[in-house]
Order: C-alpha cells, then structure tokens, then sequence
C-alpha cells in the first residue's frame, strides 16, 4: 500500500505536525494523509510508528481547522468517524447481489470429493485453488461509489439486511475511501468479517464483570452484539476489526478495461490490500491440486489458537473467476466453494452440582460442576454460571445434560441444557441467601444481576484481595500463586494485604515443597514489588470499576497515593474517561479508614506509594534526560518503552530538538533519525543500548 518512499515522506510529515503548534486550511490534505498512513499502521499492519498520544495531537490539530472552516470537511476525513447522539434505527436494505452462505467440510474425503465434483463441472484435469480463513465473526456488506465509502450492511437474511453505515465507520480497519478509481472501478460491493478480537473480548467482559453483569458469551457474540448498538461512540470503544474476502459485484467506469487482478479471487484478495483493506493477502495460499489444500488446512488448524481473532475452519476458493463462472451456484451456496470446518469445540456433560464461590469484591458466582469432558483438546468439570438471572434465562436443572461451548481462550460457558433428555428428576438450583463462608445475609442492588457479600471481613474476600494483588498484572509477586496464597492464609502466615510484606521465610522454609532457592526467589520477588510504578499499586489494590487503564489515569494525576485522602468526586470526575460510578467507588475507598490504614502500613514496609514520575528528588536512573523513540523496536512495544522511560525518571519529547538527550532507534526509523544526526549533542542508540542505560540487560 505505502512504498518505502512514501512512508518516508509521510513519516516527515508525521514529525513536522508533531512540532507545529498550529496548522492553516491549506495543510488539511496532508494532515488526512498522515493520520491514514498511521491508522493504516496500526489497524492494518499492527505495526505503529507512532503513539496514541501523538496519533491524537495530529487529530486534534485537524480537528481545530475543521471546527474552523467547516465548508472544507470532506466525507472520509479521518474525523468523520466520530459520531455524536444515537442512531435512530437500521433501515432495512437490499444487497446488490444475495449474500450466500458456504458448502461445509468436515475431513480430507470431503475436500477430494469437492475436487472431484470441480474437475467435472469445469473439465479441467487441475484445480488451483486458493484458501483463506473462515472468519468467526459476523458478516457485513461495504459499497463503494466513486471511492468513497457510501453503505455498510449486516448480512441478514442474505438478500436484506440493516444498514448500519454509522456503526461500520467506527471499525478503523475499514478506510472511508479507497482508490478503486485508479483500476477504473466506479462502485463495488464487498463482503467481510467484522471481528473482535481475543484480547479485546477478554478486557471488555472483565469490565462488564466488574460491573456485576454476565460476559458474552464469546467473540463472535459480542461482534454482531456491538454492529447493532445505536450509540456509535460505544461501538468505536469496542474497538471492532474486519477482514474483507469477497468482491461480490462491481462497475466499471465508462470505456475503462477489467483490471487484471479481477481475474482471479487471489488478485482480488491483493487489489483489496493495495487499497488499504485488511484481506488475508498474508494469511491465503494457492495450491494445484487438493492434498496441499488438505495439509495446509491441517497446519492451519494446529495453529488457530495462536491467533489473536477466532477461526472456525479455512475457505477453500477455486481461484480462476472464469472457473467460478463455469460452476455457478446453488440458491444456497457457491459450487466453486468450500469451508472446511474445524473440529467443534463443544461436548455434552451432567450438570452434577452448583457451587457458589466468593469474589474478591464480594461477589457471588455460581460455578457448575460437570462430568469432565474434553472439549477441543482441553478437560472441563468447571463452568461458570455468571450469575442468578443466566441460571434462570438457560433453565438450568441439577441433572440435565448440557451443551458447553469453549472457543479459543474463552473461559468455558453452557449454551444451553438439552431439555428434550430430561426425566423429571432434575432438581431446581437454589441461590443460597447468605455467604457460603461468612454466613453474611447476602445483599443485591437493584441495578445490578449480581448478590453480593458485603462484609469485607469475609476470609474468603480476603483470599481473593491478596491473590489479585500479587498477580501478574498487579504487583507482579512471583512465586506467590494463587495457590501458594490460599496455603499461607489456611496456615495462619498471611492475614492481609500487608502481611505480604511481613512473611516469615522461616516458618515458610519448613514446609514440605519450599527449597532455598524458592525461598530466595519469593523473597526477591516481594522486595521488587516494593518499587512497581505507583498504577500497578492502585490496579493491586481491587477498587471496584477501576482497572488498569483507569489505574493508570489516577497515578498520573497524583505525586503520592495518599493524595487521593483529599480528592471529592468532582476532582475525580475530571479525570480523564472518569464517570460517576468510578468516582464514587474511587472516592469511598479513599475515605474508608480501613483502607487508610492499610496504606499507611504498607508505605512503612517499605512499598513505594510516591509517584516516582513526578518525584523530582528520588532520581531514577535516567533522571534528568530526555528521550525519543522512532521506528519499531525489535523486543520492546513503543508502550512499554515509553513506561521503562518513565519509570526511571526519564522525560519523554515529542519531537527532535536541541532538548533531547537520546533517540532510541528501531527499524524503519524516519525523519527523527537524520534530524537527530545533525545535533550533535543527541545520542542515538539502539534497543540493547537502552536497555543497558536502565540496567535490564
Ligand atoms: S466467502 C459467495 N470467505 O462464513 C461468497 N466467507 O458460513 C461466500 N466467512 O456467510 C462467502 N470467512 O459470513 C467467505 N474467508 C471467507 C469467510 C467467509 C468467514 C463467513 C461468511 C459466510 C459464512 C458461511
């Protein structure tokens, strides 16, 4: 899409807007041109050159010559995604051509016997074929008049579906205009995937759990969920993928020849991609014949959970349109395709028992006990129920056989109980009234799907608090699992969160599995706790609704922890992506002396409460030197680059400047690089360098 040439340029440009405090009406092209190339990098190639902050300080300063001259505001500028108020409804719309569904396989006999049936239908002795991904989201039309994106659909029912243009601008990965012009084409409608990804499902149901509503119930779900949300602002935080595999229908432009990448489903996969769209240009293969489509489908399953989006088989493509045209269709399915679907990863168990586990925030789950079963390679004997109202939606009985679901690296669900199997001696799952450990009368908001214990004494809350706390993404304590905590608290070791940092190695080093050098490590690894960046602390501490991003917007806004004592919640609601409910639970904590005291105990352990950042006196390593990243580092994400930087007190810039201390250099490094070359105070160095400078290496 982008020579290396252009990407120079426009990566000059990139560090010109990124200077200028201002820009006039006549650089509004190339502040879209810039902003494109960067979407580009990061929604189709996930390989961003620069950061979110920087990305944004470009917007904005679009933005601001829009606000001013509105007259000059084009369709597809990157700032028309945003979209204010609600949608009104999704008119019903007519496909240019019915959207079709696909011919399933199951093993190798079904792809030969398709083969067979293709070399019949076209006479030809060889079939090359292409093949691609089956997408496990949901499926979407785009139209293109003229190079400008003009509708996005559902598939519906195939010949009509909702028009849902508005949510469809959202997906970054689709570009509100395309060049289709420079191959003649004047309008073009095109079929994709809309996808969300595993990580990004993963984040969005702990916060709905959080919140004390039931997840989805996997990505595919909360794709086609979201594409029919009416507040487009929600839908862009879902932050949605798609991938497009199909141009059903096109026009040329007047006395204009058929471009020659039509010719073939794989040239059209490249037009796609040359044109900024996210095809599986990388992801497809051409094969003569079928035993290489058959052992390519095989690799490709072994390998779907490697993936970061869901897979449910691969699409096996006679390449050649006019082949396609030769075969024709069914009034259900293309004869020239295939999917070949991967092995299910659902099974059917008892549903034995229910029990109910305490979460760290009181929280009361149900969890179902079945008869393990392998589903997809994995055994399964524990289903989360979510919640009272999944149990009663599903009609959940003690005894039914029930269908469970795992997709990718999704926690495990019961789609539903066969209720056809039933012989009445099933029983009602009954919701107890009082904590399982406490025996504290459980307590709802009637706003909420979830009971809860509110005593926060609860042993079993207490667990939980500490386990969150030493996790991985928290304080990070290795060597004290969830399971080596539950052992210390049974055994009276541990009572609280400050009692981490009280351990007696002794008492530890006489139990049975604890060696020296176990106990060493555990040592290190609570004394390197102590000095984690103050939004690990704040994420480690469990406060209800605020997760790691919102952890990371307070540590920004404070020198110390305790600060936080004198905030009110109109300080808080100033935050940054800050609500009402997150201020006030942020506020109460802050204002319980229990909490108070846990702080104060843990700051004369010695656990650093102080926002190093912002402690000018402490000097971290690179206390007092500025630095600038460029191109993509080989091992570091420009993220965590830039925390390292922070960390250690070092000052990140925006831009090249006699200020700048270092420049650390990656692959593809742009402008930044030669600019730098010319002071010749500014040091460049390369990923090992830096990593030496803060001691990591
Ligand atoms: S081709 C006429 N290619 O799977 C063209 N479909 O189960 C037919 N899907 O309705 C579609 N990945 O929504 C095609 N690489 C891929 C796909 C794909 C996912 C979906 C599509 C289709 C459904 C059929």
């Amino acid at each position: 899409m982008y020579s290396k040439e252009q990407t120079q340029v426009l990566q000059k440009k990139t560090d010109k807007f990124l200077q200028a405090k201002q820009a006039g009406p006549s650089e509004m092209d190339a502040l879209r041109s810039v902003l494109r190339f960067h979407e580009y990098r990061y929604y189709i190639l996930n390989d961003p050159l620069i950061s979110d902050f920087e990305y944004d300080t470009i917007f904005k300063l679009l933005e601001g010559i829009e606000r001013e001259h509105p007259d000059l505001v084009t369709p597809d500028s990157p700032t028309q995604r945003v979209a204010k108020g609600l949608t009104k409804d999704f008119p019903t719309v007519q496909h240019l051509v019915p959207m079709l569904s696909l011919d399933n396989s199951y093993n190798s006999e079904d792809l030969v016997d398709f083969d067979r049936k293709a070399k019949e239908l076209t006479g030809e002795q060889q079939i090359e074929y292409c093949i691609e991904p089956k997408f496990d989201g949901a499926g979407i039309s785009l139209i293109y008049e003229n190079d400008l994106l003009v509708r996005g659909a559902t598939r519906g029912d195939g010949v009509e579906g909702d028009d849902i243009t508005t949510n469809i601008k959202q997906i970054r990965s689709i570009p509100l205009s395309a060049r289709f012009s420079s191959y003649g084409i004047q309008q073009i409608e095109i079929r994709g995937e809309v996808l969300i990804n595993k990580n990004n499902f993963k984040h969005f149901n702990e916060q709905l759990m959080e919140q004390g509503l039931a997840p989805l119930a996997n990505p595919r779900n909360a794709a086609s969920g979201t594409l029919r949300i009416k507040d487009p602002a929600e839908v862009a935080k879902r932050n949605l993928e798609a991938f497009v595999y199909h141009i059903s229908d096109f026009t040329l432009q007047e006395g204009k020849p058929l471009p020659e990448l039509l010719r073939s489903h794989a040239g059209a996969l490249k037009l796609l991609w040359e044109l900024g769209f996210k095809s599986p240009e990388k992801e497809k293969k051409q094969f003569r014949g079928i035993e290489q489509v058959v052992r390519y489908c095989y690799d490709f399953e072994a390998q779907r959970d490697d993936l970061p989006y869901e897979i449910d088989g691969m699409v096996v493509k006679v390449n050649s349109f006019a082949l396609q045209d030769k075969m024709g269709m069914t009034s259900h399915h293309p004869r020239w395709a295939i999917a070949y679907k991967f092995k299910a990863r659902q099974g059917t168990s008892t549903l034995l028992q229910v029990e109910f586990q305490v979460g760290r925030t009181g929280s009361i789950t149900p969890v179902a006990k079945i008869a393990a079963t392998p589903i997809g390679g994995v055994m399964v004997s524990s289903v989360s129920l979510f919640n009272e109202e999944v149990i009663r939606e599903k009609d959940l009985m003690i005894g039914d056989t029930v269908l469970v679901e795992r997709a990718g690296d999704v926690i495990p669900y019961i789609v539903k109980p066969q209720s056809a199997l039933r012989t009445g001696k099933e029983k009602k799952i009954i919701f107890p009234h009082q904590c399982p450990v406490c025996k504290t009368r459980l307590f709802k908001e009637p706003s909420e799907a979830v009971w809860r214990c509110i005593n926060i004494e609860c042993p079993a809350q207490v667990v939980e608090r500490i386990i969150h706390f030493v996790s991985k993404d928290a304080m990070d304590i290795r060597g004290l699992g969830e399971a080596n905590v539950r052992k210390f608290y049974e055994l009276g070791l541990i009572r609280d969160i400050p009692g981490i940092y009280t351990l007696d190695f002794d008492k530890i080093g006489s139990l049975e599995g604890f060696g020296k050098k176990s106990i060493d490590n555990l040592s290190a690894a609570i004394a390197h706790s102590k000095s984690q960046p103050l939004h690990r602390l704040i994420f480690a501490l469990g406060i209800r609704f605020v997760g790691e991003t919102t952890a990371k917007t307070l540590a920004h806004a404070v020198s110390h922890l305790l600060d936080f004592k004198n905030y009110s919640t109109e300080q808080l609601l100033a935050l940054e992506d800050v609500g009402p409910k997150v201020a006030g639970s942020i506020y109460h904590f802050f204002q319980n002396p229990a909490n108070l005291k846990m702080l104060h105990q843990l700051e004369k352990l010695g656990v650093q409460l102080k926002n190093i950042k912002k402690e000018n006196t402490t000097g971290g390593t690179l206390q007092g030197l500025s630095f600038l990243l460029t191109g993509t580092l080989p091992r570091l994400k420009r993220s965590e680059a830039e925390e390292l930087i922070e960390q250690h007190g070092g000052k990140l810039l925006s831009g090249v400047s006699s200020k700048l201390n270092y420049l650390v250099v990656g692959e593809d490094a742009g402008s930044k690089l030669e600019k730098a070359k010319k002071i010749n105070s500014i040091k460049i160095i390369n990923e090992d360098e830096f990593l030496q400078l803060i001691g990591k290496k």
